[in-house]
């Protein structure tokens, strides 16, 4: 609804009282709109202009010139009000939904790049629950990204290299298994982290193992040839669970370039430090010093030469700048690493790469989940993490029965349950600020009331069954807007007029809950309309089933933003 601000911004400029600019800090937007949709109060102009608030108000209205699209404007005791002309709105909202369809709302190309690393698990082991925060949060920035006119580079930074594989190599020969191609083909995940969890157990008794692992891991990283074979097994293993599972949630990457990916990109990184003397000897290890900037040294290489988390970041950064040029890199990644990104944020500023302005953690707090009557952070080494496959199933699991209650003759109903399922757990995740934790029960999650997807889901399948039961498609043609002025659809069209505005401001602020939040608005004021306002055999029909139609597109791609599934029947 900007344009009306502006507008009504200049037609006060016009009468020479003040400019647009101060005329737009005085603009409000009251929630109530019985007394206008816009309104300036005077009070703060007695004082310069020597008049009392309410002839102010009074003589502006009368000089006013009403811009298109608003029905009157009207002085009340010191306020100036202007009102929207319902007829207007509804025509000027609705034609351009009609005419952009999903689109509607979506920025133009700004011609800006921003990288999204988002998801990045370290593999070797099984997605938790956990690794659902990054992965969805990730998704759906990337989608908001798009739609805010940015070219989006989804980016999937695995963890496919590090001290892990060196346990899981000394676990697996510990083993005695067997190592022919064929048999590490048909490796599966399930026994990998059967194989991890061996290695942590074993090694509490033998002490000798982590070493091991870690001397395991400097000989992968120096090239063994067989080590290398086994590690490449391991990586692939997981990696086939891991796209199953993305698959199945509807996300996916544009790059796979995990750590291993940046190992011989590293020696230049080292290479530019010392040159530009900025690694020092700490003790055992290479660190860059960070004091300047209150932080603890940042650590970049270990005695025996293996590199660490943050050198391979700062190759990471330096390729993504070199390669997509971006105008802005985000890390979706918990909050408990933000001192990590700090560091490497400011080993850049100290290399002289004057884009590390540009780079941004994306931090988002963690989920908790009861257990013992109490909220707790899961955690995947303890074992008491549950499996995201197998959240997944449960979520799966309990919208089936829901549908064999109330549907059981639908068809393709596991399909449709798991992504009901899938997006039940996403909303949950997106709904509030992400640096919140996350509160996971599991009734309120699966729940079709309350703040919850199934919730919004339902309010889709709703508009999609009046259109579908309609058998048409209504036609700009035959719809009267003044059919479309009540207050049910007014407060709707209002609320779908403002899409562009919610991308804008997400996407600003990386926020995907702004549009969980506006997704509710859509699936509130929808059910009012529908509730009050019957469409199908009543005289405004083609005028009220075009409103669906519009509210329907406009919810189908805010929840396709977010990474819901926008199914059509449940
Ligand atoms: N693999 C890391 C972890 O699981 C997250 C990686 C995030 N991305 C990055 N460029 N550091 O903790």
């Amino acid at each position: 609804m900007n344009s009306f601000e502006q507008e009504i911004a200049s037609a006060l400029e016009a009468t020479g009282t003040f400019t647009a600019d101060a005329a737009l800090k005085l603009l409000s937007v009251p929630p109530d709109t019985t007394h206008g949709n816009f309104t300036i109060p005077c009070f703060s102009l007695a004082k310069t202009m020597r008049k009392a608030p309410k002839i102010i108000a009074e003589e502006l209205a009368a000089q006013v010139k009403l811009p298109s699209g608003l029905s009157k404007v009207e002085a009340v005791n010191g306020y100036l009000n202007f009102f929207i002309d319902r007829g207007f709105l509804a025509k000027s909202t609705l034609d351009e939904v009609s005419a952009k369809g999903l689109e509607y709302g979506h920025a133009a190309s700004n011609g800006k790049t921003v990288c999204i690393d988002f998801s990045s698990p370290n593999i070797g082991k099984e997605l938790a629950f956990h690794h659902l925060r990054s992965t969805m949060i990730g998704n759906s920035l990337s989608r908001i990204y798009k739609a805010a006119g940015y070219k989006v580079e989804r980016i999937n930074h695995l963890g496919d290299w590090g001290t892990a594989f060196g346990k899981l190599i000394v676990m697996y020969l510990r083993e005695n298994r067997p190592t022919d191609q064929e048999t590490l083909d048909s490796l599966t995940v399930k026994e990998l982290n059967i194989l991890y969890a061996s290695f942590s157990k074993i090694s509490k008794e033998n002490p000798g193992m982590e070493d091991e692992a870690r001397a395991a891991f400097t000989k992968l990283e120096q090239g063994d040839e067989f080590y290398r074979k086994l590690w490449l097994a391991f990586r692939a293993a997981t990696l086939k669970e891991l796209m199953r599972i993305y698959d199945m949630m509807g996300v996916g990457f544009d790059h796979y370039t995990g750590e291993s990916f940046f190992e011989d990109k590293i020696p230049a990184i080292l290479d530019e430090l010392r040159e530009k003397n900025l690694m020092i000897k700490s003790q055992d290890l290479d660190v860059v010093m960070l004091d300047e900037f209150d932080l603890n040294p940042c650590l970049i290489r270990k005695s025996d030469g293996s590199t660490l988390y943050a050198t391979r970041d700062l190759a990471a950064a330096c390729y993504r700048k070199a390669e997509y040029n971006f105008d802005k890199c985000l890390y979706v990644v918990d909050l408990g690493q933000a001192l990590h990104f700090k560091q490497v944020f400011h080993v850049l500023k100290k290399m002289g790469r004057e884009w590390y302005k540009d780079m941004y953690h994306i931090p988002f707090g963690v989920i908790l989940q009861m257990v013992d009557g109490k909220w707790e952070k899961g955690k995947t080494r303890t074992g008491t993490a549950s499996l995201l496959r197998d959240v997944i199933d449960a979520a799966q699991k309990k919208i089936l029965e829901f549908i064999d209650a109330k549907n059981p003759e639908l068809e393709n109903k596991e399909l449709i349950a798991r992504e009901i399922g899938i997006s039940a757990l996403t909303f949950n995740d997106l709904k509030n600020d992400r640096v919140k934790d996350v509160r996971f029960d599991w009734d309120a999650v699966m729940s079709f009331e309350g703040d919850t997807g199934p919730y919004v889901q339902n309010a889709h399948v709703r508009l999609c069954s009046i259109l579908k039961k309609a058998g048409y498609t209504a036609a700009l043609a035959d719809v009267d807007y003044a059919q479309l002025t009540d207050d049910a659809a007014y407060e709707l069209i209002k609320v779908l007029a403002k899409k562009g505005g919610k991308i804008l401001a997400a996407c600003e602020q990386d926020q995907p809950s702004v549009l969980a939040q506006y997704a509710l608005e859509i699936a509130e004021t929808a059910h009012k309309f529908i509730h009050e306002d019957r469409v199908l055999g009543s005289a405004e029909e083609k005028s009220r089933l075009f409103l669906v139609q519009c509210a329907q597109v406009v919810l189908e791609n805010v929840l396709d933003l977010l990474g819901l599934f926008p199914i059509r029947q449940m």
